[in-house]
């Protein structure tokens, strides 16, 4: 059986499935620049961050409604579910919409309704996260969130995505400080490409409670005792550091020395229509290539949901779940 989890890294966008784009773009009569399904997800070649977004960018070319923002929402809830996600904090990229003439109120319309009705519909609670991106000026971040603050966007927390490289974090200082003030958990993307100083930045400058990625801070031994004393979450994603050569092979990932440095991990899927899978599929990958066990899968279970946003009384019910996952889940050969 699958360990229950909590999806902590997962952007929204990085759901759309080649099958559902090709849907989308006949229904809102968007030509995609590839023949068929086969042939778009035979471009999911990537040699590094920057070559995954620029077709992750041109891919939403297809979201253009609520509807299909809740079509997108659904079909991962839907999948998510039967990967053994129990709860979901759920990033989208309002800019990414805004710089195509996409309203903000059809991403919120679409995305809304069904994260607000997931735990009926799928058994999926769900908390959204607004990202904004690193390589967009910060200025136009902060003003994103003032408008989704005005327009009651149901949101738990932001983050910072995007391209780390040759982008700072520290001028976001304002908008996440903003985001604070408003009552917002904070999460950031660092340490993915980008260096170990850039995880240390994002806690310093933006007071980030979590760390997206942070595989880098790995390189230096100060920042690691940082993380460990603090207890920072860090979200890593084994699939997509390979799919995206942060890592030269799930063998050579640096996970089990994060864990055993003490570090608080949790692993996710972060594009999982771009790299290869969601949530069960990593837990395959690492039992098959890392070859972890039933203990250590049960631990990161359990940090999926120490790392969450989610109150106390609700980690409490979920952790005592991923119990009984581990009494009932026999010991590996
Ligand atoms: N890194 C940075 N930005 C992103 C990613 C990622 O893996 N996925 C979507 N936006
Ligand atoms: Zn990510």
């Amino acid at each position: 059986m699958r360990p229950p989890r909590a999806e902590l890294h997962l952007h929204l966008e990085g759901t759309l499935e080649p099958e559902l784009a090709f849907e989308l773009a006949e229904r809102n009569r968007v030509a995609l620049p590839f023949a068929d399904v086969d042939a778009l997800r035979a471009a999911y070649e990537f040699t590094d961050l920057q070559s995954f977004l620029d077709l992750y960018y041109a891919n939403m070319s297809v979201l253009r409604t609520a509807e299909d923002f809740a079509d997108l929402t659904r079909a991962y809830l839907r999948r998510a579910a039967a990967a053994g996600v129990r709860h979901a904090e759920i990033m989208v990229d309002p800019q990414a919409h805004l710089l195509r003439g996409i309203p903000l109120q059809e991403l919120l319309d679409g995305v809304g309704p069904v994260l607000a009705a997931s735990e009926r519909d799928f058994g999926v609670s769900t908390l959204l996260i607004a990202a904004f991106l690193r390589d967009r000026p910060a200025a136009e971040a902060y003003s994103v969130l003032e408008s989704l603050l005005a327009a009651g966007a149901p949101l738990a927390a932001v983050g910072l995505d995007s391209t780390e490289v040759g982008f700072s974090a520290a001028p976001f200082a304002p908008v996440f400080a903003k985001a604070a003030a408003a009552g917002l958990r904070r999460t950031a993307h660092a340490g993915e490409e980008g260096p170990a100083s850039n995880v240390t930045e994002v806690l310093d400058a933006l007071g980030a409670e979590r760390v997206d990625h942070g595989i880098r801070a790995m390189e230096d031994p100060a920042v690691v005792d940082r993380l460990a004393r603090d207890r920072v979450p860090l979200t890593v994603c084994p699939l997509s550091n390979v799919r995206l050569n942060a890592v030269p092979s799930l063998a050579a990932h640096p996970l089990p020395a994060m864990m055993a440095a003490g570090l608080h991990v949790s692993v996710h899927s972060d594009d999982p229509a771009y790299f290869g899978g969601y949530v069960d599929d990593v837990d395959d990958a690492l039992v098959a290539e890392l070859g972890l066990g039933r203990a250590e899968r049960a631990a990161l279970a359990a940090a999926s949901f120490t790392g969450s946003f989610l109150p106390a009384d609700r980690v409490d019910a979920y952790l005592r779940e991923v119990a009984d996952w581990a009494a009932s889940e026999p010991a590996e050969a």
